[in-house]
């Protein structure tokens, strides 16, 4: 496709056996799934360079970004992960990924990107607990409850753990924090005997997703910023439930029609009241998490490679 959006004529002038001949190279030890992923990205990949008529120069840079990002990550710091979620990736994976879950009950709690900051340890904390262990000033504070129920029957679902992790009204999560108290803003919950659950926290605000690496640099290319809603992460696991790793988004929140990771959908946009009569907090949410039991097949998928970096819960 030239600049101009015509699509080029003279494809031939490059050689028709070529992208075959890469995917022929596939040894029969390839698991049938790595085959069928391989063979259909060599040909994206190779149609993409054919399209645009990538020059070495062009090539070069985007080794060079992926190489930054290896560099730059570590235990705290996920670069490769952001250069995907600016580029819609992630909110793609995980749209395909429970796009059959949603289908099979769509009034199941929609899922909503991970993220890189998730950590497997939170600490656990007694229904009604705050996050809160440093409170910034400029902070605002939220009693935010529910109940957790069966999507279908809308049965509590007792003993259903709740992961939830926000950042500080400075954007940084505790683990990019050396100010902030090891678990702070976040904590594992479970619900009691009626699915109920409550915390407090921050009413959370929007921030920017790390922009001092490659994502940052990729986003400064195409013109665009590097601001999220304010926003809370939750992981809802029960038994014989389908997992939910979701995100609730304020509804007064800037961002919400361009978050720069593209993750925002309709149905998790909450609204935040005024809270009366409690000291602790002058904010409340009530929110309900509808779970969709799990079907006996096709509910978890043997991965590609093993790097021992899934999302580890
Ligand atoms: C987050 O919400 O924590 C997040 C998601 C994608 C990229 C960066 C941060
Ligand atoms: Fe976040």
């Amino acid at each position: 496709m030239a600049a101009n959006g015509d699509v080029k004529t003279g494809a031939s002038r490059f050689d028709p056996n070529f992208t075959q001949n890469v995917i022929n190279a596939m040894g029969p030890k390839t698991s049938p799934r790595m085959r069928e992923v391989m063979t259909s990205l060599t040909r994206h990949l190779h149609d993409f360079a054919r399209e645009v008529e990538l020059t070495v120069d062009e090539w070069t840079e985007g080794v060079a970004l992926l190489n930054w990002a290896g560099q730059m990550s570590n235990e705290r710091r996920n670069e490769g992960q952001l250069v995907c979620d600016i580029v819609g990736l992630e909110t793609l994976v995980d749209e395909i990924t429970y796009k059959k879950a949603s289908e099979a009950t769509d009034l199941a709690t929609q899922s909503a990107i991970l993220g890189p900051f998730f950590q497997t340890d939170h600490k656990v904390r007694k229904k009604g607990e705050s996050v809160i262990e440093k409170l910034p000033e400029d902070a605002q504070v939220a009693y935010v409850h529910g109940q957790v129920v069966d999507a279908t029957s809308k049965k509590p679902i007792a003993n259903a753990s709740i992961d939830i992790w926000e950042a500080s009204t400075n954007g940084l999560y505790e683990q990019q924090d050396a100010e902030q108290p090891k678990s702070n803003l976040c904590g594992k919950y479970y619900t009691d005997e009626n699915g109920e659950y409550a915390f407090y926290c921050l009413r959370p605000t929007p921030y920017p997703i790390p922009y001092d690496g490659p994502a940052g640099k990729l986003l400064q290319l195409l013109d665009r910023h590097p601001y999220r809603p304010a926003h809370i992460h939750l992981i809802v696991l029960a038994e014989g439930y389908k997992p939910i790793t979701t995100q609730i988004f304020d509804k007064s929140s800037k961002y919400l029609d361009n978050d720069s990771v593209f993750a925002v959908k309709d149905s998790l946009v909450v609204e935040f009241l005024p809270r009366d009569g409690d000291d602790k907090a002058k904010n409340q949410l009530k929110y309900d998490i509808h779970m969709a039991p799990l079907t006996s097949q096709g509910e978890s998928g043997e991965g590609l490679v093993t790097t021992g970096m899934g999302r580890g819960f």
